[in-house]
């Protein structure tokens, strides 16, 4: 979560955050509670990206603060990571109803707000947390479990198609993978000069 208040926040935050909020750009504006943004850091040079909203995101307005967001916020910890190196959103800022996830069009309609809020943020990495956001960001076909742990380079970004938090909670036997994905993640970080080495113990 940030500390900003919105009166706080960079013009051009504001203006983006007034258009989430207005944003009925697809039909799942109409069961919405709360549109959820991100939490994290305005300028982070990691971007993770989730699905959508849950239930509790949209009571919290903020993403992944459920159980999955539990287990992110583990595997983040664990690699030394905190709320000024991270950026986190979803595909849609509003919740499909029972969970499902987003249908192309409303990924499609939200792709807008996450293109402004991509260009706000200025992430040199990208996690994609799941199969529909690796097939929603990238328009790739192929099995997360295929491209996970791999590196996708898009002119100066470096994209790591990950497992979703919640499959990692159905499947704990896969918790290595996402850990060691987030190692890989925090490893080109510092190659870049975004976060120090960590000490060796
Ligand atoms: N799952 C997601 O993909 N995003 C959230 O914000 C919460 C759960």
């Amino acid at each position: 979560m940030t500390n900003l208040n919105f009166t706080e926040l960079p013009t051009a935050w504001q203006g983006f955050l007034q258009a989430c909020n207005s944003c009925q750009n697809c039909d799942l504006y109409r069961e919405r509670n709360r549109v959820v943004v991100y939490r994290g850091s305005l300028e982070a040079p990691l971007m993770i990206i989730g699905e959508g909203p849950g239930r509790q995101e949209d009571i919290e307005g903020l993403p992944f603060v459920g159980r999955s967001g539990r287990l992110l916020d583990d595997a983040l910890l664990a690699q030394g990571f905190s709320e000024k190196d991270f950026h986190i959103c979803n595909i849609v800022k509003c919740r499909p109803p029972n969970n499902r996830a987003p249908l192309p069009e409303e990924a499609q309609a939200c792709r807008r707000l996450l293109n402004a809020q991509f260009a706000l943020v200025k992430p040199q990495v990208v996690l994609l947390a799941g199969a529909t956001a690796y097939k929603y960001f990238t328009g790739g076909q192929d099995a997360i479990s295929k491209v996970r742990g791999q590196w996708i380079k898009a002119g100066p970004y470096h994209i790591m198609p990950t497992f979703h938090p919640a499959y990692i909670l159905r499947n704990m036997s896969k918790r290595s993978e996402l850990w060691d994905d987030l190692a890989a993640v925090r490893k080109k970080l510092e190659e870049l000069g975004f976060m120090d080495p960590r000490p060796e113990n």
